[in-house]
């Protein structure tokens, strides 16, 4: 089957027509271990937002904060009962993550993806352990740490893995297993969390210690998945290389794809500092759209707080206690079903049309739940079981077009965007960029609320129209093509062509030898 497609087809791609592939065994297995991946970002993001609100960790660890949490039980008010060193202890699994991450982009680059996930579900599963031990703050922040190291290397190595594990016509979808997993772990962490809430007073053990599950699947996934193939060709293994390729497309014509692959590294061999690169003039494009726009607009679309917010609607709705968990397991399910939305066309309608459909349609429901609550909440004023039943619906929409668009563009376009040379420290920035804004809204949030009340809805949906305004002007479709061809989109795009100009041709960039057997493999392929 000849990999290529439109985008491939008009003429500004190099050998993208002549990529051939077939789903193998070998594939899916790869696939398989590095969607765990996802799955651990996602259990982490729900236990540990379920279990700060749970009573008997808190009289546990915070007995100041249940104190006042019985006092603020009945909210009609934007200025809820906002806690910072509660947020705090949460968001240090970001801080954790944003630093190591960096240490991550070494690792990833000079041994491989394969050893970044064997180091993340290490890490993880000693934080997990320790969490689930802890008997004071000490080892509660010490076992977060961990599990944000644990995030650090694995969102920096699975998304990159992913990639350039798929063939570039279902890179999409494949990379994709990434959010689909996230928010399967998510969901999972809340069914875990709504059960051991009634184990008293140590279910909040168990949540915590459940994240050692996934980090064991992802250890010995790790060990037994290959390498990917661009990163054998980095590190001068080109041997080996070949014949992963080989297996993993399940056909020996790989040689158009391998001589991609081959000129970048020969290219990425060149490049001494990885970080210095990322800020060359012909990698500007994928600086500021990729590791920088990108991961911070996910986060300001205020998706989290959304989802932060959706249990006070279901609890005006009448649902009391169980409020909380079924507005998690309805927004989450939410998200999954966006993930498979996206899954499903991302490689045919392409990455522009999710994130321009989908901004539109966020940019309405974000005004519609800011107008909602201008007119009818706060001062004391709850809102009505009608106005709730229709804000609960508006947030599905809104949850399910962040779970087709931003959710998971967030973690695949940048991962498809870097050229070989600056990938795995380009991809470092993602996750940095993308932790500090998590925790930074995290922290802000109910501050935010406080001051702003209705217009902070407004203000994401502003947001949400600079961000979709930021792709139409700025963002090349990248659907169907191959990854080491990315670069050749910015040199033909009407506004970054200006910045990047055009690269050398080969002999110009690479040692002689290099260039002429590329030069004759090319021509042998063309014939
Ligand atoms: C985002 C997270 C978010 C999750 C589920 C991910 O892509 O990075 O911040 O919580 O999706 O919505």
């Amino acid at each position: 089957m000849a990999g290529g497609g439109p985008a491939a087809d008009n003429g500004v791609l190099k050998r993208a027509h002549l990529y051939e592939y077939n789903i193998t065994g070998y594939f899916i297995f790869a696939c398989v271990v590095g969607a765990i991946g996802g799955s651990l970002f996602g259990v982490d993001l729900g236990v540990s937002g379920g279990v700060t609100s749970m009573d008997d960790f808190l009289k546990e660890f915070f007995p100041a904060v249940y104190r006042r949490k019985q006092a603020h039980l009945h909210e009609t008010d934007y200025c809820k009962y906002d806690n910072q060193i509660l947020t705090l202890f949460t968001s240090s699994l970001y801080f954790a993550a944003l630093v190591s991450t960096f240490g991550a982009s070494v690792i990833t680059r000079k041994k491989g993806r394969r050893i970044s996930i064997i180091c993340g579900s290490i890490s993880f599963f000693l934080g997990a352990v320790i969490n689930a031990a802890a008997v004071n703050i000490l080892m509660l922040i010490i076992g977060r740490v961990l599990l944000g190291v644990g995030i650090g290397f694995s969102n920096q190595a699975v998304p990159l893995y992913l990639s350039e594990m798929a063939p570039a016509k279902i890179r999409g979808a494949v990379n994709q297993l990434f959010q689909l997993t996230t928010c399967l772990g998510i969901l999972i962490a809340n069914l875990i969390n709504y059960g051991t809430e009634k184990i008293h007073p140590w279910g909040w053990r168990i949540s915590l210690g459940s994240a050692a599950v996934p980090a064991v699947l992802m250890f010995i996934g790790g060990v037994f998945m290959p390498e990917s193939p661009n990163s054998l060709v980095e590190q001068g293994r080109e041997k080996e290389a070949r014949e992963v390729l080989e297996r993993v497309r399940g056909t020996k014509n790989i040689e158009a794809e391998f001589l991609d692959m081959k000129e970048a590294s020969e290219e990425a061999r060149s490049v001494k500092n990885p970080f210095r690169n990322l800020l060359k003039r012909k990698n500007r494009p994928q600086l500021v759209i990729g590791a920088i726009g990108i991961p911070m607009f996910q986060q300001l679309t205020g998706n989290n707080s959304i989802l932060f917010y959706a249990p006070v609607f279901f609890q005006t709705m009448g649902f009391g206690s169980g409020s909380s968990i079924l507005s998690s397991l309805i927004t989450n399910a939410g998200l999954v079903v966006g993930a498979l939305m996206s899954m499903a066309v991302v490689d045919k309608l392409g990455r522009r049309f999710l994130f321009i459909e989908a901004g539109i349609e966020m940019f309405c429901y974000m005004v519609m739940v800011g107008v909602t609550l201008g007119y009818k909440f706060g001062d004391g004023v709850a809102l009505t079981k009608g106005y709730s039943v229709m804000l609960v619906i508006v947030i599905c929409l809104f949850v399910t077009a962040f779970g087709r668009s931003w959710g998971p563009l967030g973690w695949l376009v940048p991962s498809e965007l870097f050229p070989l040379e600056t990938r795995s420290a380009g991809q470092s920035v993602v996750v940095c960029v993308n932790m500090i804004f998590t925790a930074l809204i995290a922290q802000c949030f109910l501050v935010a609320l406080c001051h702003l009340r209705y217009g902070i809805f407004l203000l994401f949906a502003g947001l949400i129209l600079v961000m979709t305004v930021f792709i139409v002007l700025l963002l090349p479709e990248t659907k169907r093509v191959p990854i080491e061809e990315v670069y050749l989109l910015f040199e033909n795009h009407w506004f970054w062509k200006r910045i990047v100009g055009t690269r050398q041709p080969p002999e110009k960039e690479m040692g002689e030898k290099d260039a002429t057997e590329i030069r004759e493999k090319e021509a042998n392929l063309q014939a």
